[in-house]
């Protein structure tokens, strides 16, 4: 029989993207899936119900309609409310394990397997289900247009009758995947663009995006990146030291965009109080950092932050103001890990020995299975 996917419309506060799109929904049908999808889910993310049905998809009028008798669910954020599954349905989305052990109970008492999408590893045969990739790269681009759009100059030089604009100065700091599409963004607009990182090999990655690359010199910074490509946390004496070129570059920035994150602790403090309040009036600070406790200390989740006229920029979800496109990727995210938990004759077959599985699986059979939750 052929497997049931479940699309639920997302319930989360400021979420616009939706797990499927009418092409990932389209491949679906192709490979014999049915898809029952809940009626508005993709409409915030500009995908009409209309354009489902033409792939091929059922509209449902609740969650529960989708889900009740489905094999596979797939969401964005975490479902508000427990759904009305079979026991040993399998839910994928960004399940925030981080931030919830009772939800993982929950999950695991209800006897749902459960993949999340923030934990596949970061190997080169993941590269195509990786989230944190694919919405971090949209985050970099969306962060420097809106910062563009709250500085009140102009980014690129333009020499006029009237007299020369100078270009703008914007410091990214943290050279990840959202900061180094956040370079390149901000190099398109015509903006002189420096930027920093502890990892001593993003140097060349930001160099090779014509950006300068201001980095404390240290021993440290070579022991700095983790086997999987991450940031560590940094000695006391290094983090003085970056706070000491950070205040000095800062004044002469017009636009700051902040990436920096460790994983599984809560982000670096780059940007004190002090170095903002030595910014210039109009200037602009785009925390991305800001759901996981930020960059700034001045910044606030949700709120844009004025102070002696710097604006600080605080989104709680940058992806979701971008929803088509994030949408777009996030849903070929999902629809390649899947390609790994289906078999060849269409049967649900989670490979435990797997790194991808055994990476991303959070429960199964009624017990909470990943050793990071136990
Ligand atoms: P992330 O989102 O965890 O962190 C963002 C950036 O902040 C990183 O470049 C990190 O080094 C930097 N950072 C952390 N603490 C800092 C501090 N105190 N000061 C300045 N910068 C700081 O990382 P992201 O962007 O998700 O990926 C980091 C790296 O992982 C990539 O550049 C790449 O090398 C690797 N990667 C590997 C992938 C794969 O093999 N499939 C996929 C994506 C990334």
């Amino acid at each position: 029989m052929a497997l049931k996917i479940a699309v639920l419309k997302e319930t989360a506060e400021n979420e616009k993207r939706v797990s499927a799109t009418p092409e990932t929904v389209k491949k679906y049908i192709a490979k014999g899936f049915k898809i029952s999808m809940v009626a508005g889910a993709g409409v915030n993310a500009s995908y009409p119900d209309a354009d489902y049905k033409n792939a091929g998809a059922e509209i449902v009028d609740s969650a529960d309609q989708a889900t009740a008798d489905a094999d596979i669910i797939l969401c964005v954020q975490p479902p508000s409310h427990a759904l009305k599954t079979k026991p040993d349905a399998l839910l994928i989305g960004l399940l925030s394990p981080y931030n919830s052990k009772d939800r993982l109970t929950a999950y695991a008492a209800q006897g749902l397997t459960t993949l999340s999408m923030e934990l596949v590893p970061r190997i080169t045969r993941a590269q195509a289900m990786d989230v944190l990739s694919s919405q971090s790269n949209l985050a970099g681009y969306r962060a420097v247009l809106e910062a563009a759009a709250e500085f009140p100059r102009a980014f690129p030089m333009m020499m006029t009758a009237a007299g020369t604009i100078p270009p703008a100065r914007v410091f990214v700091m943290g050279a990840g995947v959202a900061g180094l599409q956040a370079i390149a963004t901000a190099k398109r607009l015509g903006a002189i663009v420096s930027a920093t990182d502890v990892r001593a090999a993003s140097k060349e990655q930001v160099q090779s995006l014509g950006a300068s690359f201001v980095m404390v010199e240290s021993d440290e910074i070579k022991q700095a990146e983790t086997a999987g490509g991450y940031a560590k946390e940094m000695s006391d004496d290094f983090k003085q030291k970056q706070a000491k070129l950070v205040a000095e570059t800062l004044v002469k920035q017009d636009i700051v965009i902040t990436t920096a994150l460790i994983p599984g602790r809560p982000a670096p403090v780059l940007v004190t109080e002090e170095m903002v309040k030595s910014m210039k009036p109009g200037s602009v600070i785009v925390d991305l950092a800001a759901p996981q406790g930020g960059n700034c200390t001045l910044t606030k989740v949700g709120e844009t932050v004025e102070v002696n006229g710097v604006k600080i920029l605080g989104f709680a979800n940058i992806s979701s103001r971008i929803a088509t496109d994030s949408s777009a990727l996030y849903a070929r995210n999902l629809m390649n890990l899947l390609a790994v938990a289906v078999d060849k004759d269409g049967n649900l077959a989670l490979n435990m020995d797997d790194d991808i599985m055994k990476g991303t699986i959070l429960t199964k059979s009624g017990q909470i299975i990943h050793p990071n939750f136990q």
